[in-house]
């Protein structure tokens, strides 16, 4: 077989074949041979993982998208082209044999993107990335990115949005409508409770159905319903003891039985996997296995000829990849122009790294007046700036402000002594890194990140010379993660010896000569503040907040734009406090653990598991139950400016919802946006409950000094329900409940009680675990 014939064509001339369209998919389908449905529900992938496999060849459309769907022109279905995804469109930036550059905005990573907790924003940030993914020939962007902040130390929290499902879902579908809004798909990933990447291959994650429901299908659910995605990517792990992929419980019976989903769903890209065969991926509803190897398709047909597979689950699976295509730009030959509009999009991605940034401390030295005029910048990630996270979620930026030249834009220079120093050391740092590094230690290359080279320490003297020269200092405290490694508690989680001497050698100099210090933390995911953070005068949590990041710092620092971002999870005290981190392995060295799993021989001897023991309890949900101290809790975030949140008003809506209304007030002296909050507390009842979850939120327009916005909110009574096991059914259960409303999980302003009737609403018996787990109970 070569690459371009179709298996087992018919000898008929295009002409008389039916060609595809929206209107007579029946007659593709029925025109199809067995060879072709199975190629269309196949990947493309060109030269996968060195097979040298070849089905459709489609995989070199745009040079470093991550996969295709495979054509069959005979009846004119074309390929489609599939791109990483989620913080812009991930492709190579230059092409052989031409000069032209195909470089893509680089927005905030998710983190941050959640931390606006303004869905609006967030719609025109899909939007922007949505018309970056089709002038590219792009047809999806593989993305969102909805796994749950389980635990801080996950290697790819920074590309997920929350601890919370709700928050989760509502960005997730604000995200989605905006890409959709383009005539582009998104997929949303990863299909389900992919919480770790240690292992994230063939991880077991195991726990109860009660969990599983109400937090980690949540978001996806609250996604599916509201903004309907195109594609859906079912995770690499198991759940429960089966592989998302081939989990017709997971891909099936919740996702469309229960949720209605009308999509494709596609795998992770693995190719066949050990474990699992091709078929029971068809039959449980996966329509499209990425990146695609012939050795799939051939099992499809095998499957079907031997009756192992129904033709039915096939034709099933093959029209809904047809509805899927004739949705593609590919499909309407639309006229990608290579060229987006990088300006326009530079003040959206701006704009959202400005309302994304969380201000964590001020004593009042924020923001700067015209009196600073030259700042010290402390610490390599000041220059060598991150602007988002590694791996798949790694995209090609055209520039990156980085904040040396952020502040330098806002008309504030930088001690020269220490740009030379800085811009001098890391190139040299880099090159002493590679070529020191172990050579098995593969991920720690430039392209995963995972290197931090050692803190230039400076002598006292050093110090106060910086001090002489200039009006305050700023330290970043910068991190690194992404895909395939999860986050080590002591050196990533923690900050080095060196990181902390220097905030204190920082701070004790110039706070002798009254002349502030602020921290910026330049990190993807959350990291320990408690035992530093007394020395700043300012914290801010930068994030990885995009190509424009430097500018958008800036802008806070300067009171140019008034923070108004939220932290979307907890930050604990100590890594440990998560109940989780007992049990998570990211605290294996990575190397270790793949020698123990003799990874990369192909021969998997087993596979590890998470007991998902905390259960319910995840974030604020653990520290608010069981009422535990934490650095920042859920929702915080600081302004210039003061809000007053008004007495709500909370009534019923129908018999299906709850209206909740607040007015929030601008009691400060500068503009500013707030966001308000609103977590329920349920009625003690016969399922445990959470102390309060978050069941709405919604933030206000720029608010003028003494200015009022009235905030309306509806909160459907199926959204206040929690999962019944016994039953296999949401179950809101009848009382008072109580509706708490403020600017963090621990900032409750007011209160409001509403009693309601039962709810209830049957879904499927699905997910239910195989092995025993130990609940943590209130
Ligand atoms: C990642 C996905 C990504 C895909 C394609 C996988 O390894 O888990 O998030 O979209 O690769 O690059």
């Amino acid at each position: 077989m070569t690459a371009n014939t179709p298996l087992g064509a018919r000898a008929a001339s295009p002409a008389e074949e039916p060609q595809l369209r929206a209107d007579n998919i029946d007659e593709v389908l029925k025109a199809m041979t067995l060879e072709e449905k199975a190629k269309l529900l196949v990947g493309g992938a060109n030269n996968f993982f060195g097979t040298g496999a070849v089905v459709g060849g489609e995989a070199d459309l745009v040079a470093g998208a991550a996969g295709t769907s495979s054509a069959i022109p005979r009846l004119g279905i074309p390929a489609t082209v599939l791109t990483d995804g989620p913080a812009g469109v991930r492709i190579d930036p230059t092409r052989k044999g031409t000069d032209k550059t195909y470089y893509a905005t680089a927005f905030p990573i998710g983190s941050c993107l959640a931390s606006t907790w303004n869905t609006e924003l967030v719609s025109r940030v899909g939007e922007a990335i949505g018309n970056e993914t089709k002038e590219y020939r792009c047809d999806v962007i593989l993305g969102p990115g909805m796994n749950l902040h389980r635990n801080p130390l996950c290697g790819r929290n920074f590309e997920y949005y929350s601890e919370d499902p709700f928050v989760t879902g509502k960005i997730a579908a604000a995200y989605i409508r905006g890409v959709q809004s383009q005539g582009a798909g998104v997929s949303a990933k990863h299909f389900a409770v992919n919480s770790q990447e240690t292992d994230r291959t063939s991880v077991d994650e195991r726990l109860s159905q009660r969990a599983a429901r109400e937090l980690y299908l949540r978001g996806f659910e609250i996604a599916v319903r509201e903004s309907d995605p195109w594609t859906i990517m079912a995770s690499y792990n198991q759940v429960n003891g089966q592989y998302s992929m081939g989990n017709h419980d997971l891909l099936t019976k919740i996702l469309r039985d229960d949720w209605g989903y009308r999509g494709i769903v596609m795998t992770d890209w693995i190719g066949i996997r050990k474990g699992l065969e091709t078929i029971s991926e068809v039959h449980a509803g996966n329509d499209l296995l990425e990146p695609g190897q012939p050795a799939q398709v051939e099992e499809i047909i095998r499957g079907v000829k031997e009756g192992k597979l129904q033709m039915a689950d096939v034709d099933r699976n093959v029209r809904r990849m047809l509805e899927y295509i004739v949705k593609t730009p590919s499909f309407h030959k639309y006229p990608a122009s290579n060229a987006p509009d990088f300006k326009a999009h530079a003040a959206i991605t701006r704009q959202s790294a400005n309302e994304g940034i969380v201000l964590l401390k001020n004593n009042g030295t924020l923001p700067w007046n015209s009196q600073i005029k030259t700042v010290a910048l402390f610490g390599q990630n000041s220059y060598d700036f991150l602007s988002g996270g590694t791996g798949s979620g790694c995209v090609h930026p055209p520039y990156v402000v980085d904040l040396l030249q952020g502040l330098k834009n806002a008309g504030i220079e930088s001690s020269a002594t220490l740009t030379d120093i800085y811009q001098k050391y890391i190139p040299f740092a880099r090159a002493k890194f590679q070529a020191e590094r172990h050579p098995a230690k593969w991920f720690q290359t430039e392209a995963m990140g995972q290197q931090k080279y050692p803190e230039i320490s400076f002598s006292q003297i050093a110090i106060k010379k910086e001090v002489n020269d200039a009006d305050a200092a700023i330290i970043t405290i910068g991190r690194q993660a992404g895909e395939g490694l999860d986050r080590d508690i002591d050196t990533e989680f923690c900050l080095l010896p060196e990181e902390r001497q220097m905030i204190i050698d920082v701070t004790t100099a110039f706070h002798a000569a009254g002349k502030p210090v602020i921290v910026v933390i330049n990190s993807g995911s959350v990291i320990e503040t408690v035992s530093w953070r007394d020395y700043p005068d300012a914290i801010i949590c930068a994030w990885q907040p995009g190509m424009e990041g430097g500018n958008s710092i800036a802008d806070l620092l300067t009171g140019r734009v008034n923070p108004s971002g939220k932290l979307t999870m907890t930050w604990p005290i100590a890594a440990a406090d998560h109940p989780s981190t007992k049990d998570y392995p990211g605290q294996l060295d990575f190397y270790t653990y793949r020698e123990m799993k003799n990874w990369g021989s192909g021969e998997i001897a087993g596979y590890t598991y998470t007991n998902h023991d905390e259960d319910i309890y995840v974030g604020y949900r653990y520290f608010d139950t069981f009422d535990r101290e934490v650095a920042y809790p859920f929702g915080f975030g600081l302004s210039y400016t003061t809000f007053q949140f008004s007495k709500p008003v909370v009534k019923a809506k129908g018999k299906d919802a709850v209206e909740v209304s607040i007015t929030v007030k601008n009691t400060g002296s500068v503009s500013g946006k707030e966001v308000a909050q609103v977590y329920v507390q349920a009625p003690k009842g016969r399922l445990e409950k959470p102390a309060q979850e978050l069941k709405a939120f919604a933030k206000t327009r720029e608010l003028q000094p003494g200015e009022s916005q009235t905030l309306t909110m509806t909160i459907p009574v199926r959204m206040l329900a929690s999962f019944d096991e016994a039953g296999s059914q949401w179950l809101t259960e009848a009382g008072t409940y109580t509706f708490r409303i403020g600017a963090s999980s621990r900032d409750i302003a007011a209160t409001a009680q509403l009693k309601l009737p039962e709810y209830t609403e049957k879904v499927s018996n699905a997910l239910a675990p195989q092995a025993k787990l130990n609940l943590l109970k209130q």
